[in-house]
């Protein structure tokens, strides 16, 4: 069964759901919250296992994500979206405009791939889940903050970088170990690019250490109306570490929508 994800909301406007990735939650999209308002009606969901939401059960798939966020837009009475996903949110975000796809008013496709884990990014994500079994969330935060920001914010604006480190160490394991078994069993979305009608808008960022910028290059080529904006400099969080460049793909990608 859907749960009610609690969410945060700011703005009004054409109905822009922001799905966060892996070890995240809402706050990821502070400055598209602070940004974006003017432009859209921002609606950011924690999703079951982080943030306050819901524990996730073992076996949560991603399908279960999207249809914790049908529910969410359900609840809203909000029929048509623009869907927007980070990472893990983009792999969501697929789910849900294959599911869901008359609810896809348009799609944001953010530092994200289409393609299902290969044999030795599962045995990752197996030894990730192990290591957070008996370290706790606080060493992967650390580990895994380098990866997330551009060596940039972490030195000139290090407030942003403890503020991600802090979101990513107060994570419930449990939750975490879920959403490593779920992306692990995620589905290939390759071959359903094609058929995607949504206008489509691929963000990545140049200097992406998590997921390579060829994925997004390659997600570009294969939906029919998509375009790639490609943000310099910025790492696998390009909301956060380029937020103005961010919001201005987002901006105009939205203008002229009612
Ligand atoms: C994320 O940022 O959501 C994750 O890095 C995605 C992944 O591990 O595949």
């Amino acid at each position: 069964m859907p749960e009610l994800l609690p969410y945060t909301e700011a703005g009004a406007g054409v109905p822009l759901l922001l799905v966060h990735g892996f070890p995240h939650d809402r706050r990821l999209w502070q400055p598209q919250l602070e940004g974006l308002g003017h432009s859209a009606h921002v609606i950011a969901p924690d999703l079951r296992g982080f943030g306050k939401a819901p524990a996730a059960p073992v076996d949560i798939t991603l399908e279960d994500h999207a249809a914790d966020l049908k529910a969410l837009l359900d609840h809203r009475g909000i029929a048509r979206a623009v869907i927007c996903g980070l990472s893990m949110g983009g792999y969501i975000a697929l789910a849900f405009v294959a599911r869901y796809p008359a609810m896809v008013r348009k799609l944001i496709l953010c530092s994200t791939k289409a393609g299902a884990d290969t044999a030795e990014a599962k045995e990752g994500r197996m030894a990730m889940a192990q290591r957070i079994r008996h370290e706790g969330v606080a060493p992967l935060a650390e580990a895994m903050l380098p990866k997330m920001l551009s060596p940039s914010t972490r030195t000139e604006r290090p407030e942003v970088a403890a503020s991600v480190r802090t979101m990513m160490a107060t994570q419930d394991p449990q939750g975490l170990i879920a959403a490593l078994h779920a992306m692990a069993a995620r589905q290939d979305r390759t071959a359903m690019l094609a058929s995607i009608i949504a206008p489509t808008r691929i963000i990545a960022g140049s200097a992406d250490k998590v997921i390579p910028r060829s994925e997004g290059e390659a997600m570009a080529k294969a939906i029919p109306r998509s375009d790639l904006i490609m943000i310099p400099d910025a790492g696998h969080l390009p909301n956060v570490d380029a937020p103005a460049a961010f919001n201005g793909a987002v901006r105009g990608f939205l203008a002229g929508m009612k």
